[in-house]
């Protein structure tokens, strides 16, 4: 009894021993070995797809039959064919659709709808006739991180944290870095620019979360409450509970090697983005946590109704004005930062600490998603789902900041500054004062 009782002391000495040593090994390899296993990964997913004939050349009908399919490809690839049929499967589900369901559009126009409905909406930036080269695309990436480069080199432009190192960001506000060791991807996520989407890719790569026992293929298919439960990511502030004092190390290390991206939009645009979708739709945990404090606070309404269905049905909501009133309030940030869906991306995603390899713009989503995924090497394995929203667009920008006195709007473009400046959108001189 004593004896065994030494020996497992003993062994927990030996574990307390070998823990830090095992970890430290861990670290070494991936310094040194992390990148091999890396390209190594992507390479043999290329290898693995290259000889399929690409989605698109492929008549539809056929790949609805089975059949054919099977007799052109090994079994071996069945996986990943999967992955494509029902890609194109569902592509073909939404034209059949189509003019449906207008009702559910409407109620939640964040949802995936139906891709040649969107089309004929005025007011929609598709941005698919413009057909850019390999050479522009890359062009554009390097001004969009030159750019970054230079703000963040120049003395002259202040904002919150520019200056810290990345040891010094505290672990909760890494909180929106999504890490997929599969692939060696690090996603920041900013809410109200496509992130649904992204973050269903995300899942996709890194296997994080399964459809009864197996993986998902088509980006679609994984529901939204999973997508945005963040039990369903792999953060970067997650990294402490499991890797203890190494966390911080290495998360450097990942972020030297892994590829490195985030999409961004106009700022103000975003903000509108933000309003329509939380406070324009029916939201009880925005309604309760948000739009009560401002009704009582800047619309005069000293007992607003307890929920947001009895809100609505009272035609009670906060107006825009009433919004960015909130937003301006110096109270607003005292007790806890502003909500991430109208946190400033520099607070999200720390554009100065970190070296961004690809900075997405909503502007030009389909663009530079599909460039995105060629880099990632992933593109035969996985699509960037068609974007279907009542997107907010730029040109309804003066009409929503049409009753914000302009005095506010320049307190506004204050407070979103870096935003603009960091990654290039002009200032918005239409609306101020200059
Ligand atoms: C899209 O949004 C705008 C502004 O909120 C609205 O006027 C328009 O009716 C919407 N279109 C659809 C189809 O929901
Ligand atoms: C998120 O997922 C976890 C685990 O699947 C579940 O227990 C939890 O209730 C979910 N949270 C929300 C808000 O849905
Ligand atoms: C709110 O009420 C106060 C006093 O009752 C009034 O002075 C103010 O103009 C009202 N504000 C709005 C936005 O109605």
């Amino acid at each position: 009894m004593h004896l065994l009782k030494m020996s497992k002391s003993r062994i927990f000495q030996i574990c307390g021993i070998m823990a830090p040593v095992f970890m430290i090994l861990l670290i070494f390899y991936w310094d040194d070995v992390g990148t091999t296993h890396f390209y190594l990964h992507t390479a043999i997913t290329s290898i693995r797809v290259s000889h399929l004939p690409p989605v698109a050349d492929l008549n539809r009908d056929q790949l609805h039959s089975k059949k054919s399919v099977e007799e052109r490809t090994p079994s071996s690839e069945a996986d990943i064919i999967q992955g494509n049929l029902d890609l194109t499967y569902v592509e073909s589900t939404m034209g059949y659709q189509k003019g449906g369901g207008s009702h559910e559009f409407e109620q939640t126009f964040n949802a995936i709808s139906v891709p040649s409905f969107e089309e004929k909406l005025p007011g929609f930036d598709l941005g698919i006739d413009s057909i850019k080269t390999k050479t522009e695309l890359e062009w554009i990436q390097h001004e969009r991180k030159r750019k970054i480069k230079d703000v963040c080199a120049d003395s002259s432009i202040t904002f919150s944290g520019k200056n810290r190192n990345f040891e010094d960001i505290p672990n909760k506000e890494l909180d929106h870095l999504i890490v997929d060791d599969r692939h060696g991807i690090i996603y920041c996520y900013v809410p109200k620019v496509a992130c649904t989407n992204w973050k269903r890719i995300m899942i996709l790569l890194s296997g994080s979360i399964l459809k009864q026992g197996s993986p998902y293929h088509v980006p679609l298919e994984i529901p939204r409450d999973l997508v945005h439960n963040s039990t369903s990511h792999f953060t970067f502030s997650k990294f402490w509970k499991r890797y203890g004092k190494f966390s911080k190390h290495l998360m450097k290390v990942k972020l030297k090697k892994y590829t490195k991206f985030l999409f961004v939009r106009d700022p103000f645009v975003r903000l509108i983005s933000a309003f329509r979708s939380k406070f324009g739709i029916k939201n009880e945990d925005f309604y309760s946590h948000f739009a009560i404090p401002m009704l009582q606070l800047y619309a005069n309404y000293s007992d607003p109704p307890p929920s947001v269905n009895e809100a609505f049905s009272a035609g009670i909501k906060p107006t825009f004005v009433n919004f960015i009133q909130y937003l301006l309030d110096p109270r607003t940030e005292k007790d806890r930062p502003f909500n991430e869906h109208w946190r400033q991306v520099y607070r999200l995603c720390h554009p100065c600490q970190i070296n961004y390899d690809f900075i997405g713009k909503l502007e030009s989503l389909d663009e530079d998603a599909s460039y995105l995924l060629k880099l990632l090497n992933v593109e035969k394995f996985v699509q960037f789902p068609p974007s279907l929203r009542n997107r907010t667009v730029s040109s309804w920008e003066e009409d929503w900041f049409s009753k914000i006195p302009v005095a506010w709007r320049e307190k506004l473009y204050e407070l979103y500054q870096p935003d603009f400046v960091v990654f290039d959108y002009p200032k918005p001189t239409n609306l101020l004062f200059d």
